[in-house]
């Protein structure tokens, strides 16, 4: 999202220059016509909501694809649990991606909203037979495969209904990536991918089985919000390893699946350096392409294609001090953006209206009976009661994880585009 202030309200629209802060004011010769006063929104509209900027979306999304005109866009699988709105799928999947699910429901919801079924893969560590049975059923492009176990459970529903499916095996490469402990994912002792001493075994039931499973990728994923490239290159080296070993023993794979995972800066809102990675990142891949001409990439990235693209908006109810901390109390908190409770997750948050009166360092708070219900600590902030705020980078990870607890209702969802906000795109 492109947002920034002018006369001390924040607006959304297109920025000439990338980076802003909530400290800057944007001089009108920065500005698009297009732009819009988030102030007058959130007081005509139901609080809390997501806000989308399509536009911001459709941006990240052209340079990633771009950044990597050496794959074909749809071997780029857009990670559905990241955001699973059908009209934020709907715009990517019109962009050309394929769709990474890690649920039947995913698969659903993928179909509905525009991606074809042989451009859709299925991961994840605990697929149901009923799960696997429609997968196959449906015809989707690849498998991905977390344990011996599961591939004789593929074998059992593919022999019964006389119908092959595409494979892909993820390894547990034994790096995890440098991220919060409870995003990373390819540990030794993580439960995800098929541990390096179960690989026989799975080769085993594969030679076994040639006209049902067909062996076509290696697979990784090796944790989420990845900033730095080191494990990501030590891991991939560990699949290419791997890749030649399978085609030593006759296998004939065709394909390379990196997974997702790469991050953004949730304290520094800098689109400029988001680009940057993504540019590290496709030489990396490249470098990839280049040592395997015959072999297709393939990827799953969630975050980085659209956390940037979404804001949460919520209304101050009550300013207090308990002891020595200062509360912000707002209407959304843990049930709609559960990242800082469950990872310790920063997220920037904003004022609609800057007062220019003193700041105060604010606790902000969510209305959830759970002391964990913190949205953020330390919070500089000049607002009073009934003021409106924006917390930053919800667009991934945010309203596809929020519940019901408590009996909340759920935030609305709109979208930016065309100097317009509506919940329709
Ligand atoms: N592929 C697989 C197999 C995954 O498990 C994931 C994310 C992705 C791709 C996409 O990863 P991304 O590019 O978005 O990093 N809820 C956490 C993140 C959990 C990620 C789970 N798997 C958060 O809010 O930070």
């Amino acid at each position: 999202m492109q947002f920034f202030y002018k006369d001390q309200k924040l607006c959304v629209g297109t920025l000439k220059s990338v980076k802003t802060d909530a400290d800057s004011e944007i001089p009108t010769s920065g500005l698009s016509p297009s732009s819009v006063q988030l102030l007058d929104f959130a007081q005509t509209h139901k609080s809390p909501c997501y806000l989308y900027d399509m536009e911001q979306i459709q941006r990240r999304l052209e340079f990633f694809k771009s950044s990597l005109s050496f794959m074909k866009s749809e071997n780029i699988h857009f990670a559905v649990k990241s955001n699973h709105n059908e009209k934020i799928l709907n715009l990517i999947a019109r962009q050309g991606l394929g769709a990474d699910t890690v649920s039947i429901g995913e698969i659903r919801r993928a179909i509905q909203s525009g991606f074809h079924q042989k451009n859709i893969i299925f991961s994840g560590v605990g697929k149901s037979f009923d799960e696997i049975s429609e997968a196959v059923d449906l015809g989707i492009k690849q498998l991905n495969i977390e344990s011996p176990s599961e591939l004789l459970r593929i074998v059992k529903i593919c022999a019964q209904k006389k119908k092959p499916i595409d494979i892909g095996i993820r390894l547990n490469p034994r790096v995890a990536a440098e991220t919060h402990k409870s995003i990373s994912t390819g540990g030794a002792d993580h439960k995800f991918g098929v541990d390096l001493t179960d690989l026989e075994r799975v080769k085993t039931t594969l030679r076994q089985n040639p006209e049902f499973v067909k062996l076509k990728s290696l697979s990784m994923h090796i944790g989420s919000n990845i900033l730095k490239l080191s494990e990501l290159t030590e891991a991939i080296a560990i699949l290419e390893n791997h890749l030649r070993e399978f085609k030593n023993d006759g296998f004939h794979l065709t394909r390379l699946d990196l997974g997702g995972g790469l991050g953004i800066d949730y304290f520094d809102y800098n689109l400029a350096q988001d680009e940057k990675l993504i540019t590290e990142y496709a030489n990396l891949l490249n470098q990839v392409h280049h040592r395997n001409p015959a072999i297709e990439l393939m990827l799953e990235p969630g975050r980085i294609l659209v956390a940037r693209g979404g804001i949460l908006l919520t209304q101050v109810q009550y300013l207090k001090r308990n002891g020595s901390t200062d509360f912000a109390v707002v209407d959304t908190g843990m049930n709609h953006l559960i990242r800082p409770a469950l990872y310790e997750a920063h997220h920037q948050i904003w004022p609609l209206l800057k007062r220019q009166k003193a700041k105060k360092s604010y606790t902000v708070v969510g209305p959830i009976c759970e002391s964990t219900d913190v949205l953020a600590t330390n919070v500089e902030l000049d607002i009073c009661e009934d003021d409106y705020l924006a917390i930053l980078d919800c667009g991934a990870y945010g309203m596809s994880m929020a519940s019901h607890y408590n009996l909340h209702d759920f935030p609305i969802e709109y979208f930016y585009q065309d100097g317009q906000i509506s919940d329709l795109a």
